[in-house]
């Protein structure tokens, strides 16, 4: 994610400064370019907790001097470069420049083709620049006369999440506004879809107005609509259906159904590139499935669970444990401090599919067992027994599955994603690949994820028509 930089963060900034420049700044020379903030940003794109890259502008009336791009040398050659060039242009537009300078060494021609592609021209040469002797050469490009990025406005309402969002289809983040149930339906121990309905009809315009707000935008700034079609409980999607086909039709704006799990999908996308061929594993409350994603528009499952997705195997067996909805957290937190002590079966399914029930009834049995021979249950081991259990099939799945669809990146998506246990397996089995773990605000439902799928229907011009169904049963091969 790309922000301003912090005072927290200047040791790793110095680390690729250092990597990077033959005369590299000081940190002091970093703390007053921080507290110069109003003539200077300098912004950083942290993945997993590590600076990749960052960017130093220079702002001087209608120009503005980008001053310094680097990227760290072990993560090179993989678009961070031209991430941060492409939102380092898009803040100077935003600030009101009208032309974007730099200068660059003549015999750097990796940089110099990264500038030429993203639009700059070389005006002049200045001789002995460098105090090597080497030239530089200016280079200057044009931030007026392009057209803005176009915006979408997002909504999601599949669950018990009631969210609107706006993004530029460069993937700047103009705002995102959640509202959680969750509350409400943990007294009854799951989401009530009558009740989550009922709650969505009564957040819907607040949110979203709430979002307009945020954004600083108004519904003429607003190039496309996009809303959650499939799939989710009927009537939450039908809620969210019913207001952004309002909003289309009331402004003239065309519409987009997305598939919610190509949003939890595609929200990885404001971590770092997407590279295909890719593999997504989705697990969720709902889902659990093996995704083979060849581009951005072709989705194959390959894997799928037979009977309860993982979610919902977490929340049944916190519910058998006596724990409050929603049962993944809990379990995730009780595992910490579990040993290995009971015995559960690991599923045995063929190919790449899963299945969660025998296990969440062997989970069943296991207190039953140990309640009616009076024994109470150690709460921490069975959660770590599940767990582990539940997990390895995860990961070994989608090794195989790797190996019959070689692919560049891995992703995680959906609810489970944020599961603490499952990130250090990702981490450990999949360290070969290009590893995509979304930070956990992003794993629960919002529809920023759903404004970053929409995106990418925005641009092979896939709309929707007002007599559009939601699809609760929806498949993201369709
Ligand atoms: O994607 P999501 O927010 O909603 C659906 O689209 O289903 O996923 C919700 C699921 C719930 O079953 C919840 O228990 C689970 O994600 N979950 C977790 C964790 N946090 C949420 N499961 C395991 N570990 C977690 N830390
Ligand atoms: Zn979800």
């Amino acid at each position: 994610m790309i922000e301003l930089l912090k005072e927290e963060d200047l040791d790793q900034v110095l680390e690729i400064e250092n990597e990077s420049f033959s005369n590299p700044w000081s940190r002091k020379n970093f703390l007053s370019e921080i507290a110069n903030n109003d003539l200077s940003e300098i912004y950083v794109d942290i993945v997993d907790g590590e600076i990749v890259a960052y960017g130093d502008l220079w702002y001087m009336f209608e120009n503005c001097d980008l001053t310094k791009i680097a990227v760290r040398k072990a993560q090179r050659h993989k678009g961070y470069g031209r991430k941060m060039m492409k939102h380092l242009i898009s803040a100077a537009r935003r600030r009101g420049c009208e032309f974007m300078h730099l200068e660059v060494n003549v015999n750097n021609k990796e940089a110099l083709s990264l500038y030429e592609k993203d639009g700059f021209e070389v005006v002049r040469t200045r001789k002995r620049y460098y105090e090597n002797g080497d030239d530089a050469y200016d280079m200057i490009r044009g931030l007026l006369g392009e057209e803005e990025p176009k915006k979408i406005l997002a909504i999601e309402s599949s669950c018990d999440e009631t969210a609107c969002a706006i993004v530029d289809e460069e993937l700047n983040v103009l705002s995102s506004v959640v509202t959680s149930q969750i509350d409400v339906h943990a007294r009854f121990g799951g989401v009530i879809p009558e009740v989550a309905s009922r709650m969505h009809v009564e957040q819907i315009s607040t949110i979203i107005k709430e979002a307009i707000d945020k954004a600083q935008v108004s519904m003429d700034d607003i190039d496309a609509i996009a809303y959650t079609i499939g799939p989710g409980l009927i009537g939450s999607l039908h809620v969210g259906a019913i207001g952004a086909k309002s909003l289309a039709f009331f402004y003239d704006k065309p519409l987009i159904g997305v598939h919610h799990l190509k949003g939890h999908i595609f929200i990885n996308e404001l971590i770092k590139p997407l590279q295909y061929p890719m593999m997504a594993l989705v697990v969720s409350g709902g889902h659990t499935e093996l995704v083979y994603i060849e581009n951005d528009q072709s989705f194959k499952i390959i894997g799928t669970t037979l009977d309860d997705a993982i979610g919902e195997a977490y929340d049944k067996v916190a519910r058998v444990m006596k724990e409050a909805y929603p049962g993944g957290p809990v379990i995730d937190r009780l595992a910490k401090t579990g040993k290995p002590h009971y015995q559960l079966p690991t599923p045995k399914v063929d190919g790449l599919n899963f299945s969660f029930s025998g296990l969440k009834n062997a989970v069943l049995q296991l207190v039953k067992k140990e309640e009616s021979a009076g024994n109470t249950i150690n709460k921490e081991d069975l959660a770590y027994a599940f767990q582990e259990v539940a997990l390895n099939t995860l990961v070994k799945k989608t090794k195989s599955a790797l190996e019959q669809y070689p692919c560049k990146s891995v992703v995680i998506a959906g609810g489970v994603a944020a599961n603490s246990r499952l990130r250090e397996l990702m981490k450990e089995n999949f360290a070969d690949h290009d590893l995509i773990l979304p930070p956990l605000k992003y794993c629960t439902d919002n529809a920023l994820m759903i404004a970053c799928a929409a995106v990418h229907y925005l641009k092979a011009g896939k709309f929707v028509g007002f007599d559009a169904s939601s699809m609760p049963s929806m498949s993201i091969e369709d």
